[in-house]
C-alpha cells in the first residue's frame, strides 16, 4: 500500500478568537478541535502524523501525546512555512501527504478518503479539497480557467473584486505528492498583502511546472468550515451537535428537542433512553437503556445504569446504578457511587459517597465523605458534619439504619446496623446495632407561660 502522511497545521495563535487559549485547543462538543482532526486522521491509516506547533506548543503536545509527532514552528510566517517545518521528517519520502488546518474540526474521514481517492485516480501532484460557500468571505478562492481547470488560490485579502465573487473556496485541506510538495515549498515567497508564506501558492508553482493540480469539491461545505473566531466556533458546535444527536437517535435514543440537547462527542447512550431538553451530557458519560434524563440535567463523566431517572440535576464524575431516581434539583459531586434502586430527592447533595442499594435521601440533605449501607433511610435534612475547619472525616452508616429528620452526624462516626436516630439529634459518638439514639434536649412544656407574661389574648 502506498505511504500516507498527514501534516496538521496548529501553530497559529488564533488572534481572531480573542482568547488566552490557543485556537486549536478550543473545544467543539467537549473536545479540542485538533483532537477531532487527529481522531479522524487516525482512521485514514496514515503512517506518520505530524502536528506543527508553535503557540501553545507544550499544551498542544500534552493534549495529543503520542498520537502525533511534533515539529516546532518558532515564528508563524504562514501556512507554507508551517508545512516546511515537517521537512526533516518527510523530505525524500514517496507517498501522499494530507495537509489539514488544525481549525477545521468537522471534516469527516469519509470526505478525506474521497479526496484521497480522487487524488490517486487523477494521478495529481496536488488535489485541493474545495467547497461551495454561500458566504465565502475570509476564505481563499479557487480560481479556475475557461476550461474549468484550477489555476490558483487567491486569499480573500489579496483577491480582486472579480475574484471575491467566486464562491468555490479552499477548505485548507489537500493531498500532495510528498516529493513534489517539498520541492515546491522551496519556491514559495511572501510577496502578498499579509507578508506570509502561503501554502496556497504551491498550487501555482506546481502548475508552472506542468504538474497535474486538481480540485475535489465536496458538496458538504458545513464539514469544512474553518474556525477563526467565536462566531464560527458556535456554528461548528451547532453542526457537530446536530450530527451527534442524529447518531444517537439513529441508535434508538429519543431526544425530545435536539436543538436544545448538548451531547459531547464521546458520550454513549442506550436504547429507549429519553433525553429531555436543556440537558448537557459531557465528557465520558455513559448512560444505559430506558433512562429518563432531564429536563435540565448536567452529567459529566457519569456512568448510569438502566431505567434510571435524573431530573433537573447535576452529576459529576460519579457512577449511578439502575432503577435509581435522582432529583429534581440534586447535586451528585465527584467520586460518588450510587447503587441500584436508590432515591436521591430534592435539594440533596452527595460528595464522595458510596450509597447502598435501596437507600434513600429524599429531601434536603448533605451527605459527604460517607459510606451508606443498603436500605438506609436518611430523613429530611440529614447532614454529615464532615469538616472541622481543617480536616475531612468519614461517616459510616450501616445497613437498615433509619436517621430521623434534621439530624447531624458529626464525623468520624459510625452508625451501626439497623439502629435508629431520633429526629433532631446531633450524633457525636458511634451508635450500636439496633439501638435508638436520641441526642437532643428533652422537651419541656411550661404550662400557662403566656399568662405569666400577661400576653394572654
Ligand atoms: C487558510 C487558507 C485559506 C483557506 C482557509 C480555510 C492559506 C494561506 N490560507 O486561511 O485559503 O480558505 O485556511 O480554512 O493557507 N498556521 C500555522 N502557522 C502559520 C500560519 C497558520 O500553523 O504560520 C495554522 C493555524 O494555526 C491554523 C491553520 O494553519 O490552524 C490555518 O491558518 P489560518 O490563519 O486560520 O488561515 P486562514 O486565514 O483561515
Ligand atoms: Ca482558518
Amino acid at each position: 500500500m502506498a505511504n500516507k502522511f498527514a501534516v496538521i497545521l496548529a501553530a497559529g495563535l488564533g488572534t481572531r478568537m480573542k482568547s488566552k487559549f490557543y485556537k486549536v485547543l478550543h473545544p467543539v462538543c467537549g473536545k479540542p478541535m485538533v483532537e477531532h482532526i487527529i481522531h479522524n486522521i487516525t482512521k485514514l491509516q496514515v503512517s506518520k502524523t505530524i502536528t506543527v506547533v508553535g503557540h501553545g506548543a507544550e499544551q498542544v503536545k500534552a493534549q495529543l501525546k503520542d498520537r502525533s509527532e511534533f515539529v516546532i514552528q518558532e515564528k508563524q510566517l504562514g501556512t507554507a512555512h508551517a508545512v516546511m517545518q515537517a521537512k526533516a521528517l518527510l523530505k525524500g519520502k514517496n507517498g501522499t501527504t494530507f495537509v489539514i488546518c488544525g481549525d477545521t474540526p468537522l471534516i469527516s474521514t469519509e470526505t478525506l478518503e474521497a479526496l484521497y481517492e480522487d487524488h490517486l485516480q487523477k494521478q495529481a501532484k496536488a488535489t485541493i479539497l474545495t467547497a461551495y460557500a454561500e458566504n465565502p468571505t475570509g476564505y481563499g478562492r479557487v480560481i479556475r480557467n475557461a476550461a474549468g481547470h484550477v489555476e490558483k488560490i487567491v486569499e480573500h485579502k489579496d483577491a480582486s473584486e472579480e475574484e471575491k465573487k467566486v464562491k468555490e473556496i479552499n477548505t485548507g485541506m489537500y493531498c500532495f505528492d510528498n516529493l513534489a510538495l517539498f520541492e515546491a515549498l522551496e519556491e514559495v515567497s511572501n510577496e502578498n498583502s499579509q507578508g506570509e508564506y502561503y501554502l496556497t501558492d504551491v498550487i501555482e508553482i506546481l502548475k508552472a511546472k506542468n504538474d497535474t493540480v486538481t480540485a475535489f469539491q465536496t458538496d458538504n461545505f458545513s464539514e469544512t468550515i474553518g474556525i477563526n473566531d467565536r462566531i464560527a466556533l458556535a456554528q461548528a458546535e451547532k453542526i457537530m451537535r446536530a450530527k451527534i444527536n442524529e447518531r444517537h437517535m439513529a441508535n434508538g435514543v429519543t431526544i425530545i428537542d435536539p436543538d436544545n440537547t448538548y451531547i459531547d462527542t464521546d458520550v454513549e447512550i442506550g436504547m429507549d433512553t429519553i433525553i429531555y431538553p436543556g440537558s448537557f451530557l459531557k465528557g465520558k458519560t455513559i448512560i444505559g437503556d430506558d433512562c429518563h434524563i432531564g429536563p435540565h440535567s448536567e452529567l459529566e463523566n457519569a456512568v448510569v445504569g438502566s431505567e434510571t431517572n435524573i431530573r433537573q440535576s447535576v452529576v459529576h464524575d460519579s457512577s449511578i446504578g439502575s432503577r435509581v431516581n435522582i432529583g429534581p434539583y440534586a447535586h451528585i459531586r465527584p467520586q460518588s457511587t450510587i447503587h441500584d434502586e436508590v432515591k436521591i430527592g430534592n435539594f440533596v447533595e452527595l460528595k464522595k459517597v458510596d450509597f447502598g442499594q435501596g437507600s434513600k435521601a429524599s429531601h434536603l440533605s448533605y451527605i459527604g465523605d460517607a459510606e451508606v449501607g443498603s436500605n438506609v433511610n436518611l430523613g429530611c435534612g440529614s447532614i454529615t458534619v464532615n469538616y472541622d475547619g481543617k480536616h475531612k472525616a468519614q461517616t459510616k452508616i450501616e445497613d437498615d439504619v433509619f436517621v430521623g429528620c434534621n439530624s447531624n452526624l458529626v464525623a468520624p462516626v459510625t452508625i451501626k446496623k439497623n439502629s435508629y436516630i431520633a429526629a433532631g439529634s446531633t450524633i457525636t459518638e458511634d451508635v450500636p446495632e439496633k439501638a435508638l439514639s436520641i441526642a437532643r434536649a428533652r422537651q419541656i412544656n411550661k404550662e400557662d407561660y403566656v399568662k405569666k407574661l400577661n400576653l394572654d389574648k
